[in-house]
């Protein structure tokens, strides 16, 4: 999820009766970029043409937006009348100078910015290749930059080469680019990655989102699925990608600077709640080859080693390492190999017993939990095999691992994890199927056949986001609540200790998650009249046994006058006689419930600690990356 704005002006002074304003492209790319900086901040870029330019004036720097402004400052670019910039979440390759955008074409007179992940990159990359095309990052934009420098060799013209470039893409991308031959021009496109036009008096704007220009107008455009943008001070010209006329969405921005920066959401929490189905859609981006197999390129492991693995061991903290437990459940009835879950920070002191058989997976959002990096640092003393789930391009974790499994979450702002948890547990059962299939547990059409279950379920997790009334309802009403327990069994379990953990970090109430078998074992005890217990409720149509114990749990604390809040299946009749409330959630395999379950669990935290007057972005005592042991 990255960054990208778009401007072209009259620039200084009056011209052709237009009033115009007093305001360089480079300062309104820069000022954009500032405001989309939480977008993405691996990298970020600008690109400038004027009339007379020889080639695009650029500069790049990986590393915070001040790096660029560093550069810029120590390295003035020339006046100009177009700019684009770009903040950059690292996909493909990792934050450094080269991999930053803009990427260049066409002589460097072609500058272009992307925003999404271009899943057939290689294929197209070996095709220019062949044509002579000489590549210098390892980023899928670079390609898309000479796709669209080939086109508009072909063409002469900025808009079709766009349009022919962008027919020829598969995956999700916004794309921005300028040519020194057109310098009043900018031309976009996209396809399942947002663009929106800021229109201006002798001006115009494009950005990834409203923030980009916010600060300069609130009159914009929404660009519909496949749809190019051209823009000069003058004009805007919306085209589908065949260059036929197009419609654009008209509307008026009234959030203020800030509000646009968390997408019109109160906050960054409930704006990443809401990107849950792109977080699970581009962590399963171009992950299969043409013939469906999967083919995790971020995994740089010998196959040979991964086939000798005789027991894996998840090493995690806190959100994460629940994520590691739905995990257990899934690679040890696909795969058949022992999965320990291990909390970091207990994992080397228990003399864990690891050698080169072993592999272990390290999951973490941020690369840089002290607890996991030293786990992983004693994994490898130890001769086992590291691969690493990450968030974070460029952080430490990923370095020290043998291979790693990229999730594509974005940059996660809230303290409390909420998109990566869900991006980490489909990272964990994109793994678990690599191994299924490596190792011949599967065949490829049961495989595939997951694998659309699990592409199948940004939709649901959006269905689940869509009924978040009726639980932000609940939590209001129980916003005086001083102790909430969560039940579940099996995949349900891992979900309920999140679900407690979401309720105390953001809600600072009591709350603890249990396996329900275990509640008879002592915890029962805690029952008492109106206790607010939530119980997520396995598929009624996975293992029957599964169902009706849980739905014997629900009787006995409702017997002892528990307040029942059930997390059911859509169509599960069986609970409704012992619920107090039910939130509803899509049907789905049991094995990947877990996406959809914690999801009422998150609003209810969230909007039970709004009801406080809690800041649920910062809560108290807590930090987004614990880089202390
Ligand atoms: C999650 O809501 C918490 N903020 C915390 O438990 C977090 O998951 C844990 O500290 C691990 O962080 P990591 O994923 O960056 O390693």
């Amino acid at each position: 999820m990255c960054g990208i704005v778009g401007y072209t002006g009259l620039g200084q002074g009056a011209a052709g009766g237009v009033a115009t304003p007093s305001r360089t492209p480079l300062d309104v790319a820069l000022e954009g970029l500032r405001r989309l900086e939480y977008r993405g901040y691996d990298s970020a870029g600008v690109a400038l043409v004027a009339p007379g330019f020889e080639r695009v004036a650029t500069a790049k720097k990986a590393g915070k937006l001040a790096n660029l402004i560093e550069e810029v400052d120590l390295h003035p670019l020339p006046d100009a009348t177009a700019a684009i910039g770009h903040t950059r979440w690292a996909t493909h390759g990792g934050p450094t100078d080269t991999n930053a955008h803009p990427h260049l074409a066409d002589g460097d007179r072609l500058a272009v910015i992307h925003n999404g992940i271009v899943e057939n990159f290689a294929l197209l990359k070996q095709e220019l290749l062949a044509d002579g095309v000489t590549f210098h990052s390892e980023t899928d934009t670079e390609v898309a930059a000479q796709l669209i420098a080939k086109a508009y060799r072909e063409t002469g013209n900025l808009t079709a080469a766009m349009g022919v470039a962008a027919r020829r893409l598969h995956g999700t991308f916004t794309l921005l680019a300028v040519h020194a031959d057109v310098p009043d021009t900018v031309v976009g496109a996209r396809h399942d990655s947002p663009l929106v036009v800021g229109l201006g008096e002798g001006e115009n704007f494009l950005g990834s989102d409203v923030a980009a220009f916010i600060a300069h107008t609130h009159e914009a455009l929404e660009l519909g699925q496949d749809q190019i943008v051209t823009i000069t001070p003058t004009s805007v010209a919306v085209t589908d990608f065949d260059g036929n006329p197009a419609e654009a969405k008209r509307f008026t921005v009234d959030w203020d600077a800030e509000a646009a920066e968390k997408g019109g959401f109160d906050s960054f929490m409930d704006k990443e709640i809401h990107d849950q189905p792109h977080a699970v859609g581009d962590t399963l981006l171009g992950r299969t080859d043409a013939s469906g197999n999967l083919v995790l390129d971020d995994l740089r492991i010998d196959e040979s080693l991964l086939r000798a693995v005789n027991k894996i061991i998840v090493v995690a903290c806190g959100t994460a390492a629940y994520s590691g437990h739905v995990a257990k459940y899934a690679i040890e009835h696909w795969c058949r190999i022992p999965v320990e879950v291990e909390l970091a920070h207990e994992f080397r002191y228990r003399d864990p017993i690891v050698d080169e058989k072993t592999l272990v997976v390290a999951v973490t959002q941020s690369g840089e939990t002290m607890d996991t990096l030293m786990a992983v640092r004693h994994a490898r003393e130890q001769g086992a095999k590291v691969i690493s789930i990450v968030n974070t391009h460029g952080s430490t974790i990923p370095r020290e691992s043998d291979a790693v499994l990229y999730t594509h979450a974005g940059p996660e702002i809230a303290v409390a994890s909420t998109k990566a948890f869900l991006a980490q547990i489909t990272a964990a059962y994109l793994l678990g199927l690599y191994l299924a299939q490596l190792r011949g547990n599967k065949f490829p059409d049961e495989i595939s056949a997951i694998l659309d279950e699990l592409r199948d379920m940004p939709r649901k997790i959006q269905t689940v986001i869509e009924r978040g009334e009726y639980v932000r309802a609940t939590a209001r009403s129980m916003r005086d609540a001083s102790s909430v327990l969560f039940l579940g069994r099996h995949v349900g379990f891992p979900v309920a200790l999140e679900g407690a953990l979401k309720l105390k970090e953001l809600a600072y109430i009591h709350a603890e998650g249990f396996a329900a078998g275990e509640l008879k074992h002592g915890p029962i005890a805690l029952i008492d009249e109106g206790q607010p217990v939530f119980v997520v409720v396995p598929s009624p149509r996975g293992r029957d046994s599964l169902h009706s114990k849980v739905v014997s749990n629900i009787q006995e604390i409702r017997a002892r006058g528990a307040r029942t809040l059930v997390i059911a299946e859509d169509g599960d009749d069986e609970v409704r006689k012992y619920a107090d409330e039910i939130f509803w959630i899509p049907q789905a395999p049991t094995l990947l419930q877990p996406l959809l379950a914690v999801v009422p669990l998150q609003i209810f935290a969230m909007a039970l600690a709004t009801a406080k007057g809690l800041d649920v972005d910062q809560p108290r005592n807590l930090a987004k990356s614990v880089t202390v042991e």
